[in-house]
């Protein structure tokens, strides 16, 4: 007998785009950015560059992408641009577990872009550890495995949230009355999680802990 994994959280598992998501081709979802500013980490490759390129179908005004290495965002700034020439595009290298980064990478936004409020935040840049017995793992990698999947996640979302509240005119921690409504109106923040999240086996010490 097949031993069950985990329970599943939806009802019918997607290996790809369904019309109910679909932007491309006036799909159900043709407009959905239309006029918002998206901000994606872990852009430069696989579910942040689909992220990315997925979402340049839906009319944004503005894709900021990031990841560590610059080559490959160039690569993906130029696919996005094929594909809505009238998107801007901002693309940064960011560690996002390197606190300091965070902030400095936001402060340019506001100060050398004129970025106002961030609609979406995709949390997407993630580490997966080599998959060994815990005694076997370097315990180096392991912390780089919860500090880029957990640490790096508060690192953006706090900055973000302080950037929002900044963007409106209020204090950056979000005490100035009145403004809270306006920073988080419609302000969404996405994290790329895991099924890893859901089992518990073993070789994933650090990956399944860090990816719920
Ligand atoms: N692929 C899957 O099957 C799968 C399944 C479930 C969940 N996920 C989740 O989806 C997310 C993306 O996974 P993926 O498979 O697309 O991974 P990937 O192909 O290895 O891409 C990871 C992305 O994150 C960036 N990144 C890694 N460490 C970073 C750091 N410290 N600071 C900033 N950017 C960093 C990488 O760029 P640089 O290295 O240039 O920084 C890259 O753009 C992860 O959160 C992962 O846990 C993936």
């Amino acid at each position: 007998m097949t031993k069950k994994l985990a329970t599943n959280i939806v009802d019918v598992l997607r290996h790809d785009i369904y019309p109910r998501i679909e932007t491309r081709n006036g799909g159900v979802l043709a407009t959905a950015s239309e006029g918002k500013t998206l901000l994606i980490t872990g852009a430069s490759k696989g579910v942040g560059r689909s992220i990315a390129i997925i979402h340049a179908h839906s009319h944004p005004r503005c894709i900021i992408i990031t990841a560590r290495s610059t080559a490959p965002l160039d690569a993906v700034a130029s696919e996005l641009i094929a594909i809505g020439s009238q998107i801007r595009i901002i693309k940064a290298s960011l560690d996002v577990t390197d606190p300091v980064a965070v902030s400095t990478f936001f402060k340019n936004l506001r100060e050398v872009e004129r970025i106002g409020k961030i609609d979406v935040l995709f949390n997407n840049a993630g580490y997966l550890e080599p998959i060994l017995p815990f005694a076997q793992q370097d315990l180096a990698t392991w912390t780089k495995t919860i500090t880029t999947n957990i640490t790096g996640v508060a690192n953006v979302t706090h900055e973000y949230l302080r950037h929002n509240f900044t963007a409106v005119g209020g204090y950056p921690d979000g005490t100035t009355e009145g403004k809270n409504k306006e920073a988080l109106k419609d302000a969404t923040v996405i994290i790329t999680s895991s099924m890893g999240a859901l089992h518990s086996m073993p070789g994933f010490s650090a990956y399944q802990p860090s990816s719920g």
